[in-house]
């Protein structure tokens, strides 16, 4: 046995490739799994003493110069793809009083999805479980637990993913936000100027998407008197995730019972933010009559979960679409010839053709894969598991790196080259360029993952489809932009889009 770990320590310092194909040699020989990949126990005691290899634990020092370094927790995907390349697929890191264990292959993703349970439980910003309890008011599905979860995304499963009950509605409605966020961009375009405030832009366009939806063809009666509403909407959902972003490198225990001036601000703009979305689903409540909030009202949700639940789609759609949509215009302004190819697809297809056209699904994904909007996903499993041939104890915390893996050449080759015609598929239906698409998991997987992927994409692909028949795109600064997570993944400096209208 330490013979078997002195080597496995070499495979380490080789390179995690070299040591995943050491480690599940080993496994195969050594050990046997029950068939739901758990452990059996007389194997357990063996596989305790592999141990999973450790980031070395920050001293204290290290660990206030985190807490305090914004910039360092700005670029921690940057940072945990480095310690992938150093150690390998798998390892346990300490980020200030946490530590859990990082992967970044696609087979520990399919086994982590494999073995979560009937009701994974999802990790929220701790600052958001915090308000919740401070105002002690009920959320929609992403902070649920159990079968109360579980009854209702069974429902919403059925009208947002198979059969997919509401695509219809969802494509008319993404349809008319791309025009008319069209229409509102041609000023620009005229003027010569690049378009301003474009995150706030995308913003309103991506609530617009799910108010519409919500509310059918009584949207175009009613769009005019919800407007000033829906911009106070985006406003403070966006200085939401901002300030959420600053308490997420806090201790934000203390930061709430020092009262801190990032945890007051940040409350104000989530009261606020909840205030106008339930008032908003409330008025919409009373004038739709043949929209998503109808089927929903029709289906075995209960009235008492309505509005919460619809309330969250609202502040769960608005910021992910939005800074999904903002990373594709980045790419598509740096490669002109990708524009030239949607541009083709786009004048001779109808919109159900077009999201389904091989090309573009090529253009959603790879943005998607090189910008993760959700770079990092946690899990903990429910009962002890064999991961990358280690054994996990129930309870720990995973984190799945999809911003590593994701940029990993063994998945896809040139990795770091935005290439939507490796996802087209050759005569024997395989992937182009790609070699393991799992490893891109922008929506994550299993029974927790994203309800409005099938809204996110016809609403960014149909954007974007019209708007490059329309204008040819660029983008003044490039060079200077990089990725930085905010919570979420968003670039380090507002994109100056310059749009040229098309003859
Ligand atoms: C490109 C856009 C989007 C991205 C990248 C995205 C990403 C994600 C991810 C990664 C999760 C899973 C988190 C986890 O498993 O821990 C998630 C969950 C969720 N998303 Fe999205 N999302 C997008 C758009 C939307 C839209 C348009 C809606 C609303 C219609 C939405 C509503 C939700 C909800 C309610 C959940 C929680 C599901 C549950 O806990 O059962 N998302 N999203």
């Amino acid at each position: 046995m330490v013979k078997m770990s002195t080597f496995v320590n070499k495979c380490f310092v080789l390179g995690g490739k070299v040591q995943r194909v050491y480690m599940s040699k080993i496994f195969r020989e050594k050990f046997e799994f029950s068939n739901n990949g758990q452990l059996l126990s007389t194997n357990l005691r063996t596989a305790e003493k592999l141990e999973i290899p450790n980031c070395p634990k920050p001293t204290f020092i290290e660990n206030l110069k985190g807490l305090v370094c914004w910039d360092k927790a700005q670029r921690l995907h940057e940072f945990v793809d480095e310690q992938h390349r150093i150690m390998g697929p798998i390892f346990r890191m300490h980020i200030g009083a946490v530590t859990a264990i990082f992967v970044n292959s696609p087979e520990a993703y399919q086994r982590i999805f494999k073995f979560e349970g009937p009701t994974p439980q999802n990790f929220v910003p701790e600052a958001w479980t915090l308000y919740n309890e401070m105002r002690k008011c009920p959320r929609g599905l992403l902070f649920m637990s159990g079968e109360e979860w579980l009854n209702n995304r069974r429902i919403l499963n059925k009208l947002f993913l198979k059969p997919w009950t509401a695509k219809d509605l969802m494509i008319d409605c993404c349809e008319k936000a791309a025009m008319s966020l069209c229409n509102e961009w041609k000023q620009f375009a005229d003027a010569g100027n690049t378009v301003p405030d474009l995150e706030q832009r995308l913003y309103l366009w991506s609530i617009k998407v799910i108010v519409s939806t919500l509310m059918g063809t009584t949207w175009d009666r009613h769009e005019d008197e919800l407007t000033s509403d829906l911009n106070i909407l985006a406003e403070n959902l966006h200085e939401v995730f901002i300030q959420s972003a600053k308490l997420s490198v806090l201790p934000t225990k203390l930061a709430v019972k020092f009262q801190l001036p990032v945890w007051r601000k940040f409350t104000r703009v989530m009261d606020t933010s909840t205030n106008v979305a339930r008032k908003l689903v409330l008025r919409i409540g009373k004038v739709s009559n043949n929209g998503l909030l109808d089927l929903m009202r029709d289906s075995a949700i209960q009235d008492e979960y309505l509005v919460r639940i619809i309330t969250d789609l609202i502040i769960a759609a608005g910021d992910t679409t939005a800074y999904s949509t903002q990373w594709a215009l980045y790419l598509l302004a740096t490669h002109a010839e990708v524009q030239e190819r949607i541009f083709n697809i786009s004048m001779s297809n109808t919109s159900q053709d077009i999201i389904d056209h091989s090309y573009m699904k090529g253009v959603f994904r790879e943005s998607l894969r090189l910008y993760p909007t959700a770079p990092f996903l946690m899990r903990s499993l429910p009962l002890d598991s064999i991961i990358e041939g280690y054994s996990i104890a129930k309870g720990e915390l995973m984190i799945m790196s999809l911003y590593s893996s994701g940029r990993d050449n063994d998945n896809f080759p040139q990795a770091n080259e935005f290439s939507p015609q490796r996802w087209t598929r050759d005569s024997k239906n395989k992937y182009e360029n790609v070699i393991n698409p799992l490893g891109t998991l922008p929506f994550a997987a299993g029974a927790r993952s994203c309800i409005g992927r099938k809204l996110a994409e016809a609403q960014m692909t149909l954007a974007i489809s019209q708007l490059i028949k329309t204008f040819r795109i660029t983008c003044d600064n490039a060079e200077n932009i990089k990725m930085i997570l905010h919570l979420i993944s968003v670039p380090s400096e507002p994109v100056k889009l310059r749009l040229m209208t098309r003859n």
